[in-house]
């Protein structure tokens, strides 16, 4: 039987972002954070380098505001980049307080008296980037999850898979206001209805798209497709970024090389033991993440070999071991001892850097509905993110979003009268393999078609057989039971479509967005906003 359930706040997502509005909301509202799959499996828990703020007494705002907007490629909404960046200190000292075990200070280098170490990365002109060891996300994750565990107003809800928002519109009332959402409970099979005074979407990116990622299987863009459906618009979706280093082996399931490495002196080399990042940007290895990427795709195109070389066996192997410990352990695994050898690397799809439309608050074009994390836009990212920036962008809007929503509880009420999910027109698949094979071909057109380099062509390819997916998932969804393969499929491709017709629209190349058509740069940055047909006007 599907159940009908009650929350003040719904919660749709566990990472970074989701955890920290459960934990910042005051103890008196009732709260529900959800998971598609276990509670780790978002990105967060993989988070490797650290989270960037101005901590050191040298750094300054001023510093990190310019050099977001430098990585941005004159694309990031300078009020965001600043109320982000105004806000960091804040947000590690508020993770500090939750007991977060970043690494101290060893002595090593000069931090200006703030007691954490401090790396730099890929950008970054200061050393601002607080970290534990090479396995931040995972310190970050399990504090936050251990904190919630202690709240009693907050359920922890694995194996949950939201289906769709429920709005007003939707229901076809007044008001455009969103009420809750339908949620696969994976343990039962059933579509549950759940009604929420304010919803959240920190579903994470959608990086799952392409064949090689660095992401979990998760990454599927749900929050960024049902906030479509329900009306929101998206921003900047063209923006892919692929992060230059994850460990080329045939058994390593895209395991990323930190930027951490570079930040402490490892050089990319080719096959020859050559460097070549010098001919391509003065700041060499720690040029912004988009053109080492294309650096990278650059040579491994034209002298056709599979992949390039991070060589970090010139630092002491003590140093290695003790800042990537996680890294050393995993390469040693594939036989492969960082100490003394080069890792081979190649890029792979890392970070959404577009998604739903939101203010300072993370509230969406619709009432009650909020998105943060990387499933948000929020403006700070422009065409090219700056690394380290997104742990902080969850961090300083799910703050901003538990206080607009406590400012705004006396106005909300309990929806109360919502129809139950229908699942009366539809049976059990007979045809899973259809699921699988669209969602190869989806994941690998989109890394042939929509990639590091673009042309137009390639763009139409891949629109006009994202269309033709569209159609079939479509008729799949209207006859079949949803499973969490149909979601995501279905999200997947259309967050796709959404990718393609925002890199069509813009007709140059800036930040992450390379088309051999476009080379040039317009003088005029203005972001790729795109309205659903059914949007309220
Ligand atoms: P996530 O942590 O991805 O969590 C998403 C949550 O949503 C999960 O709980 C998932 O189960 C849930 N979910 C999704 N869809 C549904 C649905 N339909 N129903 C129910 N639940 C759903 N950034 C940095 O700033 N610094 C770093 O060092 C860094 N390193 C990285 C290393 C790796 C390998 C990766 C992959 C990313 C890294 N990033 C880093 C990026 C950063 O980790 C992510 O952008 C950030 O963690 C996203 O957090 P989030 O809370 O928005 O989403
Ligand atoms: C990394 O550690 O290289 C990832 C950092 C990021 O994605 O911000």
């Amino acid at each position: 039987m599907s159940q009908h359930l009650q929350h003040d706040v719904l919660v749709i997502g566990s990472g970074a972002a989701g955890l920290t509005l459960a934990l910042t909301l005051p103890d008196n509202l009732r709260i529900a954070v959800l998971s598609k799959g276990e509670l780790a499996n978002g990105s967060t828990y993989w988070a490797q380098g650290g989270v960037a703020a101005v901590l050191d007494h040298s750094d300054t705002i001023d510093s990190h505001v310019d050099d977001t907007l430098n990585a941005g490629a004159g694309l990031c909404r300078e009020d965001a980049v600043r109320f982000t960046v105004e806000h960091s200190r804040e947000a590690i000292q508020w993770l500090i307080e939750q007991g977060v075990p970043f690494t101290r200070d060893d002595g090593d280098h000069e931090d200006g008296g703030f007691d954490f170490h401090l790396t730099r990365e890929g950008g970054h002109s200061h050393r601002r980037i607080i970290h534990a060891a090479d396995a931040t996300g995972a310190a970050i994750f399990n504090t936050l999850l251990e904190r919630t565990r202690q709240r009693s107003n907050v359920e922890l809800l694995e194996q949950r898979a939201a289906v769709d928002l429920i709005t007003e519109r939707k229901l076809g009332r007044e008001g455009r206001r969103c009420l809750g959402a339908y949620v696969l409970n994976r343990m039962t099979g059933e579509v549950d209805t759940h009604h929420a005074r304010f919803v959240i979407l920190a579903t994470g990116g959608a990086a799952k798209v392409y064949l090689y990622t660095s992401n979990p299987d998760g990454a599927c863009g749900d929050g960024i497709a049902m906030a479509w459906r329900a009306g929101c618009r998206v921003g900047n979706l063209e923006f892919n970024q692929f992060h230059p280093t994850c460990l080329y082996h045939p058994q390593a399931k895209s395991f990323l090389i930190t930027e951490a490495l570079r930040g402490e002196g490892a050089l990319l080399r080719l096959p020859n033991g050559e460097r070549f990042m010098p001919r391509f940007d003065p700041r060499e290895e720690l040029a912004p993440r988009d053109i080492v990427a294309r650096a990278i795709d650059h040579e491994m195109k034209r002298l056709g070999i599979d992949c390039v070389y991070l060589d970090i066996s010139h630092k002491p192997a003590e140093f290695v071991k003790n800042h990537f410990p996680t890294v050393y352990q995993r390469c040693l695994e594939f036989g492969i001892d960082i100490t003394q050898q080069p890792i081979p690397v190649v890029p792979a799809a890392h970070y959404t850097c577009g998604g739903v439309v939101v203010d300072q608050a993370g509230r969406s074009d619709v009432e009650g509905l909020y998105a943060i994390g990387e499933t948000s836009f929020t403006g700070l990212h422009g065409a090219n993110r700056m690394a380290s920036n997104s742990l902080l962008e969850c961090f300083v809007y799910a703050r901003s979003a538990a206080a607009d929503i406590v400012a705004n509880l006396h106005r909300v009420t309990m929806p109360t009268d919502l129809p139950s999910w229908d699942a009366s027109q539809v049976t059990d698949s007979d045809e899973d393999v259809i699921i699988a094979h669209n969602w190869d071909e989806l994941r690998r057109f989109m890394w042939d078609y929509v990639g590091i380099v673009r042309t137009t062509k390639r763009l139409q390819r891949a629109q006009h057989r994202v269309r033709l997916l569209l159609d079939e998932i479509d008729e799949f969804y209207s006859n079949y039971k949803v499973s969490r393969d149909l979601i995501e499929l279905r999200n997947l491709a259309q967050v796709a479509e959404l990718m393609i017709l925002s890199a069509m629209e813009r007709k140059e190349s800036r930040g992450l967005h390379y088309t051999l058509d476009y080379p040039d740069l317009l003088p005029e940055a203005l972001d790729t906003i795109l309205q659903p047909a059914n949007a309220d006007d």
